[in-house]
Order: structure tokens, then C-alpha cells, then sequence
């Protein structure tokens, strides 16, 4: 027996404003796998995630689609955990970091470490949006690279000739939310002194249990220096009020490591017996450990230990990042379908075969690893299918119908069996260290050892012949038996069909510990199927639905998502795309006019101002509103409708309303504060 160990393990929390993707999943899939392993080793481990719902994409996301972000980050966690409960992604919580557990510990987290002296605060300059009365994060502001001049480049640096720079640097700089020239203004902002932990965190870089790229990052990080770290933004900003400091918000990425705190607590509340300081104190004995993708170990390397300690918390055990994902050697790209949503993947394939996939993929390395999808099918279908599912579909029917499912009372090879038990230990060690692609290797050597012996033995000669039945069940009971120790190494990668094998042998769920021991005279199920092959044909659709899908969803913007039950989709219209929406040009319009028209009871003539430039309209309001009402009112205006001729006049651009008709109809008209002729988006 092992020492049983007190386990807490987390995945990056994914961003509440997007679908669950491959390349998400490969972290998913890796923590979950050794997640499942230590449970089944008899550890008290807990695996614990939760949606990053804070920040400006998920805000102003929220604002296109034109729903509240609560909203939003509530329809996005149900899609996620949906598409995480599919993968059989075995979260013990899943939680949300807009939580009051999340709030209550980056309110503490922050109040210890201000008290303690290690929060600065600074005057800053930054890109101001005067239109959205908003700063802009980098990545909101598009313009021409300072080097190459290309058009409509993001943030701080350039895709078409690679060059870094600050965004101050671009050339015509606009806001990418309104279509502005950004102004610089001055705000307060408060900085976590992340210098003040320089021993501390060197300390926690050497204690061996980082991997080597990681501690080598490090120290580069030590070497050029560590600066203080920004960690509030102004309103609006979708997050947690920074207490004493009305209109100034936690940064996201403050709050989004201590959402695995929030989860684990929130766990903690619901489970007996399960105490959040035991983990997180200041003296825990627990191990902590954090899978994460390689571009965000600054986060969890330097800031998250510091603000724990700053806050009398423990620090991780270790952090464990991976490489990202490509597809076919290629970054995942939309064009060629390989940018493939979580959902478009289970429409089409089995989960297990990419679990699988992956897991023979993976170590304990930062390396990218690679999706080839040819290679994948091939895989699936001669180790999985071909090997593991063959042993127990080449056994079981003769111990159904010739021994009533009962397997022999002694194993015919018990030196064999002792080989695969002894096996175990260094596939045991193999997961233990995240080296699942050994662990996989050292499964598959086994099956086909396995599978060796079934040939030898030839259980179908051995079945046609008289006074063998003895030896039939022996046969094939050892095999089964094989096949069971196989099931239990494969268990962390393939839940689902270790389920689904313990029910075919009629078995307990298997641990570690009990596979040493073989069942013996005791009576199976008759056997199903396992698991079926991949069809390539099932991959080409697949990625042809990736292209679909993705050609309808423009970066920038996805398709709105109506989730006001008075609206309804016009039934023949189907979705439009980005551009065709993107060609409407609505404006803010002030009436400075509106009359009766003689001879056409509908209607009313407006004179539309639009900051310059006057309009007139006709409008089918007339049964709605009294026209002395609207003069001096705003409202918005599709302004290139092609003009038309009336009976009346030239109508010049159309203005919006809501309603049914008639009397029932009501003018939209923005907020205060916007000015004839803005642009409406
Ligand atoms: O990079 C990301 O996708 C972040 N949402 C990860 C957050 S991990 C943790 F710090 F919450
Ligand atoms: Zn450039």
C-alpha cells in the first residue's frame, strides 16, 4: 500500500467569452488524466477549475451581443462545462471567478499584501477611447506598424513583419471598440511591488520541483529585473471593486489564479471533512500543483506565489505548462478547418480516441505537440481497437456461450499475470511523472504481449476440438484477464471505456491496488463491443465543419445570440455575416423637425441633423407620436439607404424603431451623451 497524499490540482481557467477549442482541451485532457491517476492510486486528490469570467473582451463582448456580462459568462459556463463533462473531464467544481468565494479572497489577498507595504500607487498615461469614455487596453488599439506600415495592426505588435513596438508608436491609431483617435490621459493606478519578493520567489525557483524550461525562464525573469505589476483598471471594467477605491476594478489577472482558490472553497462548502486551510494554509502539507499552457507561467510563476505569500498563503508545490497544439505541424488555422471547437469535434469522433491521442503525445516537457490527423486514425485503430478491445472480443464469447460467462478458478499463466502486475510499477511511474507517452508505450508493449499469448494459444482451434473445454476457459480467462490489468493502466486515459469494461467483467471500479488480484470463478456479462475505428471519412467532415462554422463566425464578433424572448428571428432571413452587417450605417441623429405630411395619415416628416449634415426622412410613426414630442430628440438612423422617391418628397436614410406597428411602435435613441452624426456599432 501507498502513503495516501492530500492532492489539489487545477487547470488554467478558460475565458468566459469563448468556445472550448483542441488546443484548450490538450490541458484539460493532460490534468485530468492525472488527476483520474492519483485518485485510483487511493490519493485524496481533487481536481478543481472555474470560468475566467472578468475583463474588457468579456465586457465588451458582452455589450455587442447586447446582454449583461452576467449573462454572458452564464451561457458560456454552461456551453464549457457541457463541453468539458463530454471529454469526461472529472472536475470535482467547476466554478466561476464573478464568485463571492473569488471576491472574498482577492479582497483578502489584496488587503494583506496593501497592509503588509507591497501595493504602490502611480499616476499613469494611457490610451483614453472619448467616444467609449474608456481606456483601451493595447489590444483595442488597431493602426499602421511604425516599420512596415501595415494596415489595421493590433496592440504592441506587428503580424505582417513581426516588429514589437508600444502601442504609442503606431501610426493613426484608433480605437478598435469605437472608430476614435485615442487621447492619452492620466489616471491612479495601484501596483503589486512583485520586487519586494525577489528572495522569496529565487528560493521557490531553486526547491527542484519546477521543470527545467520553466526554472530557465525564470531566471531569465530575475535577470532583467522584476517590475511592479499593475493590477487595477478603471471603469467601466467588468470585475471586482478595489476596496476604499470606488470606479477602480482588480485587473482580471488578479483575480483569475485566485479563482482556483474560490472553486476549491467553494468545493470545500459543500464536501464534509474537506478543509480549505489544510490546503491553502500557511503550514499545509498538501500538495499544490497548477497545469497551465506556457505563455501564462509569468502569472503563475511570479505573481500568484508572491501574492499568496504577501497574504500569509502557501505557495503552489509546482506549476506543470505544456506546449501548445498544431494541427497536421501547422498552427490551428481557420481557413483549413483545423481550428476545431470542442462541440464540432464530438459531433463527429469518439472523445476517447483524442484523450488517447493526446496522452500518447504527451510529457512532462513544454513542447508543442501535434495533432496529425492521418497518424491519429491510424493510432486509434491498430492500439486501441486493434489491440486492447481485441483481446477481450477474441475471449469473451466462448466463456459466454460454452462456461455460462464463468471464468476459470486458477490463471492458467500466473508467471504472465506477474509480469503485467510488475509492469505496473513503472507505468505507475511514468504517469506519475507526466510521461504519458511512456506510460502509453509500456500499455501498448503489454497488449501486444497479450495478444501474443492468444495466438499461441489459439483459442478458436482449441474450441473445435473435443475434451479441450478446460482448457478453452483457461485460455480465454487468462486473456480476459489480461485485458483487465490493461483496462486498469488505460483507466486515467479512457474513463468511459473502463467503465463500460468493469461492467462487461462485473468487476468493482478498479484501483491500483486491485489489479494485482484476477478474477477468478466468477461470472462475466456478455460482451459489447468497446469502441469502434475511426473512419477517415469521419475527420474529413469534421474539418469541413470546422470551415463552416468558423466562416460564419468573424473573429471579432460571433454571431448574435438572441436572448430577448420578444425578439424573434425573421423566419426566412437567415443569418447574416459580419461584412453584411458591417456595410449598414447607422448614426445618431438629432429631429430638429418632425410634421404631419398632408394627404398621408401615416406619416411624419422628420429633419434629421447629423452633426452637420441634414436629412430628411419620412417616417411611419405617425399613429405613435405626437410630432412636437420628438423635436429635440436623438435617435438613430440607417443613413446609405439608397434615398426613395415618395409621393412627398425624397426620403434620405430610414430611422429604427421597435414594435409591432401602429401605435405600438417606439423610436430608439441612444444614451445621453452621444452627439448627432456618431457612428452607431
Ligand atoms: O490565458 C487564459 O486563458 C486565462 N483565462 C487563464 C487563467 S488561468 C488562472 F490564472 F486563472
Ligand atoms: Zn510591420
Amino acid at each position: 500500500m501507498h502513503q495516501s497524499r492530500d492532492i489539489l490540482i487545477t487547470s488554467a481557467l478558460p475565458y468566459a467569452n469563448g468556445p472550448i477549442h483542441l488546443g484548450h482541451l490538450v490541458e484539460y485532457i493532460q490534468t485530468d488524466i492525472w488527476a483520474r491517476f492519483q485518485k485510483m492510486r487511493g490519493h485524496n486528490c481533487w481536481y478543481v477549475c472555474a470560468d475566467d469570467a472578468h475583463g474588457t473582451p468579456i465586457m465588451l463582448r458582452a455589450r455587442q451581443e447586447g446582454v449583461t456580462p452576467e449573462h454572458l459568462i452564464a451561457r458560456v459556463a454552461a456551453e464549457h462545462q457541457a463541453d468539458f463533462a463530454a471529454f469526461h473531464i472529472g472536475f470535482d467544481n467547476y466554478h466561476s471567478t464573478h464568485s463571492p468565494e473569488n471576491q472574498h479572497y482577492a479582497t483578502l489577498i489584496y488587503t494583506r499584501n496593501r497592509d503588509a507595504g507591497h501595493i504602490a500607487q502611480r499616476t499613469i498615461t494611457q490610451a483614453y477611447d472619448p467616444v467609449e469614455q474608456m481606456f483601451l487596453p493595447d489590444r483595442f488599439i488597431k493602426g499602421e506598424c511604425p516599420k512596415c506600415g501595415a494596415a489595421d495592426q493590433y496592440g504592441d505588435n506587428c503580424e505582417a513583419c513581426g516588429a514589437s513596438y508600444s502601442p504609442a508608436e503606431l501610426k493613426n491609431p484608433r480605437s478598435a471598440v469605437s472608430g476614435a483617435v485615442p487621447e492619452q490621459r492620466e489616471s491612479d493606478h495601484y501596483f503589486f511591488k512583485l520586487g519586494d519578493f525577489e528572495p522569496m520567489l529565487r528560493a521557490w525557483t531553486r526547491s527542484g520541483s519546477l521543470q527545467k524550461e520553466v526554472a530557465n525562464k525564470l531566471d531569465e525573469w530575475f535577470a532583467a529585473g522584476l517590475q511592479e505589476w499593475d493590477i487595477s483598471r478603471d471603469a467601466p471594467y467588468f470585475g471586482f471593486e478595489i476596496p476604499d477605491h470606488p470606479g477602480k476594478f482588480f485587473y482580471v489577472w488578479l483575480d483569475a489564479p485566485i479563482g482556483y482558490m474560490a472553486s476549491f472553497q467553494h468545493l470545500c462548502d459543500q464536501t464534509p471533512g474537506l478543509e480549505f486551510a489544510r490546503f491553502w494554509g500557511q503550514d499545509s502539507t498538501a500538495e499544490l500543483y497548477h497545469f497551465i499552457g506556457k505563455d501564462i507561467i509569468y502569472f503563475h510563476a511570479l505573481f500568484f506565489p508572491a501574492m499568496l505569500h504577501g497574504a500569509g498563503f502557501r505557495t503552489p508545490s509546482a506549476i506543470f505548462a505544456h506546449g501548445f497544439l498544431t494541427v497536421d505541424g501547422q498552427k490551428m488555422s481557420k481557413s483549413r478547418g483545423t481550428f476545431i471547437k470542442a462541440r464540432t469535434y464530438l459531433d463527429h469522433l469518439n472523445p476517447e480516441y483524442l484523450r488517447y491521442y493526446f496522452a500518447a503525445k504527451l510529457g512532462a516537457n513544454v513542447d508543442d505537440i501535434d495533432l496529425n490527423l492521418e497518424d491519429f486514425a491510424a493510432r486509434v485503430n491498430a492500439d486501441l481497437v486493434g489491440k486492447v478491445v481485441n483481446i477481450a472480443s477474441r475471449c469473451a464469447g466462448f466463456i459466454s456461450k460454452r462456461f455460462d460467462g464463468r471464468l476459470a478458478a486458477a490463471l492458467a499463466e500466473p508467471a504472465l499475470f506477474a509480469e503485467f502486475i510488475t509492469a505496473g510499477e513503472s507505468i505507475a511511474a511514468a504517469y506519475e511523472k507526466r510521461e504519458f507517452s511512456r506510460a502509453v508505450r509500456e500499455i501498448m508493449a503489454l497488449a501486444d504481449r497479450a495478444n501474443q499469448y492468444i495466438d499461441e494459444h489459439a483459442p478458436w482451434v482449441v474450441a473445435k476440438q473435443t475434451g479441450r473445454e478446460a482448457e478453452l476457459q483457461a485460455i480465454c480467462s487468462m486473456g480476459l484477464n489480461l485485458f483487465r490489468v490493461l483496462i486498469g493502466y488505460l483507466r486515467p486515459i479512457l474513463p468511459k471505456t473502463a467503465a463500460e469494461s468493469e461492467a462487461f467483467l462485473q468487476i468493482e471500479p478498479l484501483t491500483w491496488d486491485a489489479l494485482a488480484t484476477p478474477v477468478l470463478d466468477h461470472v462475466i456479462a456478455p460482451f459489447k463491443p468497446l469502441m469502434t475505428r475511426v473512419d477517415p471519412q469521419q475527420i474529413t467532415a469534421m474539418l469541413d465543419a470546422s470551415k463552416a462554422d468558423l466562416s460564419a463566425t468573424p473573429a471579432t464578433a460571433t454571431a448574435p445570440v438572441i436572448t430577448n424572448p420578444h425578439l424573434e428571428r425573421d423566419p426566412i432571413a437567415g443569418p447574416i455575416d459580419y461584412e453584411s452587417f458591417a456595410k449598414i450605417d447607422l448614426r445618431v441623429a438629432l429631429i430638429r423637425e418632425a410634421r404631419a405630411v398632408e394627404g398621408a395619415d401615416k406619416l411624419l416628416q422628420l429633419t434629421l441633423d447629423l452633426g452637420g449634415e441634414t436629412r430628411t426622412v419620412f417616417a411611419g410613426i405617425r399613429a405613435a407620436y405626437d410630432p412636437t414630442d420628438l423635436e429635440g430628440r436623438m435617435t438613430v438612423m440607417v443613413a446609405n439607404l439608397a434615398p426613395r422617391k415618395m409621393r412627398f418628397g425624397v426620403s434620405e436614410g430610414m430611422v429604427l424603431a421597435a414594435g409591432p406597428g401602429g401605435s405600438e411602435l417606439f423610436i430608439l435613441s441612444p444614451d445621453s451623451g452621444a452627439e448627432p452624426g456618431m457612428k452607431v456599432k
